[in-house]
């Protein structure tokens, strides 16, 4: 569905991410952990064609990506950040944006913005203005806003972290459930091993950049590969 070769990112003469190779298969949630300041959230970009590679190359459905992504493949992936991005109107239109740009008749906008509201447990929330939300609920709508549009691909960065523990773990069984109905393929960021536990099946270890380990999240933790594998995740098997 998507791969990455060889990625490269160079900000003010800092490499950020060194060698990356990756591959998306359709229908998996994998996973991407590492520190605070390891990389994620610059190769979710790269990934998600906000940022340009200094080298490397991505592939879209077999297909190589041009430097100028077109809007046809942008089209195609969602992406959800650690704070909620609604726009300041009600939670229906900020569900129904990305359908409306679309050019989806009124009355699909319509079911489909209820399905995944109530997927989402907020439909009571729809006509409520969206910066009255709670962060939960806020981030309830923004992974409805998501979904809503059916994306190819689907990138979560950090989806869950500004949350509080218990409406972090009701939102994380909500969204387990959502994406075994879905089968959406999906790229979760995350620094907590609970997240990657939970809702992926393989995860990649992120540690200065480079890519230093890949499993499912149990052999990993049960048998990480390198010393220093091993030491970031001894925080979380404990
Ligand atoms: N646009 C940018 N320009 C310069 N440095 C950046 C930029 N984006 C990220 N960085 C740096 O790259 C490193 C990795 O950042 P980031 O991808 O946000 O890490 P993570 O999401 O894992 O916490 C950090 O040191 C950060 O300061
Ligand atoms: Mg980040």
């Amino acid at each position: 569905m998507l791969e990455a070769q060889e990625i490269c990112w160079k900000q003010d003469n800092r490499l950020i991410l060194q060698g990356i190779n990756f591959n998306l298969l359709s229908g998996e949630c994998v996973g991407l952990i590492g520190p605070n300041g390891s990389g994620k959230s610059s190769l979710l970009k790269i990934l998600a064609f906000l940022e340009t590679p200094t080298s490397g190359r991505l592939f879209f459905q077999g297909q190589s990506v041009p430097k100028a992504v077109p809007l046809s493949i942008r089209r195609k992936i969602a992406i959800v950040f650690q704070e909620s991005l609604l726009l300041n109107t009600r939670v229906f239109d900020n569900v129904a944006m990305g359908l409306k740009i679309r050019g989806l008749a009124k009355g699909i906008i319509r079911d489909k913005v209820d399905y995944w509201l109530e997927q989402f447990g907020v439909a009571h929330l729809s006509k409520q203005a969206a910066r009255s939300l709670s962060g939960g609920e806020a981030q309830r709508v923004s992974l409805a806003r998501a979904f809503a549009i059916e994306p190819d691909v689907l990138f979560l960065d950090e989806p869950f972290s500004a949350l509080d523990a218990p409406t972090k773990e009701g939102l994380r069984i909500d969204l387990a459930k959502v994406f075994k109905t879905t089968q959406t393929t999906t790229v979760l960021v995350s620094h907590d091993f609970k997240d990657i536990a939970h809702l992926t099946n393989r995860t990649l270890i992120l540690l200065n950049g480079q890519v230093v380990a890949e499993g499912s999240p149990a052999e990993l933790l049960r048998a990480p590969p390198t010393e220093e594998v091993k030491h970031f995740l001894a925080y979380f098997s404990s």
